[in-house]
């Protein structure tokens, strides 16, 4: 299943640095998807599968591996989140409903490109990219700033992913992987940096395209 077009569920994405409020987007999103009469799924990763558990003691220090590993432990939670047969994406979509992710393969292309090639990562998310493509990836394009300004609101301890000099290069690497990626991937860049009604209504222009909704 190359392009999910043909499906009754739609497959939409938001990608973002930490902090780029995803998640708040998401919640919104879902909620107005519902209001429509669409049948749809909030759903993230790294998945809380036992490897995305892994995945999570790696961010936080407590396990430690090479990156090439880390790298490859994101692409099997992806494999799982598509194909698991309790909540896997792939089934999902073919049983009509939407889904809404936070990250797909997008993120690896960004996080990991920054310690190796990023044609390694895409290689290493081929499958993925023929298993499933997103109808759409809305990237929240924030200044890193801001968005550290966010998240230092919010929470005690930063994570690994979590420092400004980081954020600044993730965001250049998803730029560069929207570019090298710009004949095969839909890919849609909003403005992060404004209030959430703002953003919320820009993300809902975009997706209810993929609807029949006015
Ligand atoms: P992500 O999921 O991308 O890490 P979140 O949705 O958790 O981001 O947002 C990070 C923090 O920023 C949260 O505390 C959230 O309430 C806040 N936030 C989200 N969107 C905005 C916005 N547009 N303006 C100001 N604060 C925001
Ligand atoms: P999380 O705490 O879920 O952050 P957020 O709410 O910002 O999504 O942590 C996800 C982290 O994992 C984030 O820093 C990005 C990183 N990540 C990768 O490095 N590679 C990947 O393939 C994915 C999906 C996420």
């Amino acid at each position: 299943m190359k392009d999910n077009t043909h499906n009754k569920g739609k497959f939409i994405v938001l990608e973002g640095i930490d902090g780029s409020g995803k998640s708040t987007q998401i919640q919104y999103l879902t909620e107005k998807l519902m209001q429509h009469g669409i049948l749809c799924y909030p759903t993230m990763e790294p998945t809380d599968s036992p490897i995305g558990s892994l995945i999570h003691q790696i961010m936080i220090g407590r396990i430690k591996t090479d990156n090439k590993v880390i790298a490859a432990l994101f692409v099997a939670d992806r494999l799982d989140h598509l194909l698991n047969d309790v909540n896997g994406i792939v089934p999902k979509i073919q049983e009509g409903v939407t889904i809404v992710s936070d990250r797909y393969y997008f993120s690896s292309f960004a996080y990991h490109s920054i310690d190796m090639p990023m044609e390694w990562v895409i290689q290493a998310n081929q499958q993925c990219m023929e298993i499933l493509k997103p109808t759409v990836s809305i990237f929240i394009d924030v200044e890193p700033d801001v968005a550290i300004g966010r998240i230092a609101k919010n929470r005690f301890h930063q994570e690994l992913f979590e420092k400004k000099s980081r954020l600044i290069k993730v965001r250049e690497k998803y730029l560069e992987a929207f570019e090298k990626l710009k004949e095969s991937e839909h890919v849609v860049i909003i403005n992060g940096n404004r209030d959430t009604k703002a953003i919320a209504d820009d993300i809902w222009e975009e997706v209810k395209k993929y609807f029949e909704i006015k």
